[in-house]
């Protein structure tokens, strides 16, 4: 799916272009990125894969995250996007461990909800592991609320944790920014 720039006062949403994906690759290697975000791609073979199928994908919108003065942090997906019931699956990462835990995660979900809002969706879930407190503080944040606790099972096992299922109707971003 192809996107438009989604500018807020801290953070422009771009298309994710080929030559961002080095940096992509790069964040995967990082333990917190995998650990809570999942890895997609192993090297740049994989990740131009991964772009090349989510620019044929109408359910698939892959952004990235910018600063304003045009400096690439992180990136956020809009995964399973269900045109019928408008609504898709969030996932961001900000990359670039510099640029955690100073509001820009928060203000990048809030520009993917508006970019959301635009392309005609109504409501945004996602799913985020129990331990990931910066992440679940951003969500809250960002106007997600809790739906349902989902256990992780036997998957414990594997060191997986529970996640919270959380959803975010649109209407509210399109009144919060109008
Ligand atoms: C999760 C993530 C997107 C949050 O973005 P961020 O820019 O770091 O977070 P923000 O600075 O916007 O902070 C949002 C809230 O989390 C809090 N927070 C940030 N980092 C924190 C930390 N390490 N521990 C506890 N709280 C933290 C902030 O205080 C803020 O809370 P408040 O609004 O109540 O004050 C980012 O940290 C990230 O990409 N992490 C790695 C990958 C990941 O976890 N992705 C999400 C998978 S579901």
């Amino acid at each position: 799916m192809t996107a438009t720039q989604t500018r807020g006062p801290r953070v422009v949403l771009t298309p994710l272009a080929p030559s961002d994906l080095p940096w992509l690759v790069r964040w995967e290697h990082d333990p917190e990125v995998a650990r809570y975000a999942g890895r997609r791609f192993r090297d740049g073979a994989e990740a131009w894969a991964w772009w090349r199928a989510a620019q044929a994908d109408r359910r698939r919108a892959v952004l990235a995250i910018r600063t304003p003065a045009g400096q690439l942090i992180g990136d956020v997906e809009l995964v399973e996007i269900n045109w019928a019931r408008r609504e898709a699956e969030l996932r961001i990462r900000i990359g670039d461990r510099a640029y955690r835990g100073r509001g820009l995660g928060r203000a990048a979900v809030e520009a993917a909800a508006r970019y959301a809002a635009g392309v005609g969706l109504q409501q945004l879930f996602l799913r985020v592991d129990v331990r990931n407190v910066a992440a679940l503080r951003c969500y809250r944040a960002a106007g997600f609320r809790c739906l349902a606790r989902l256990r992780a099972g036997r998957r414990k096992a594997d060191g997986l944790a529970d996640m919270y299922l959380m959803a975010r109707p649109l209407a509210q971003a399109r009144a919060a920014h109008g």
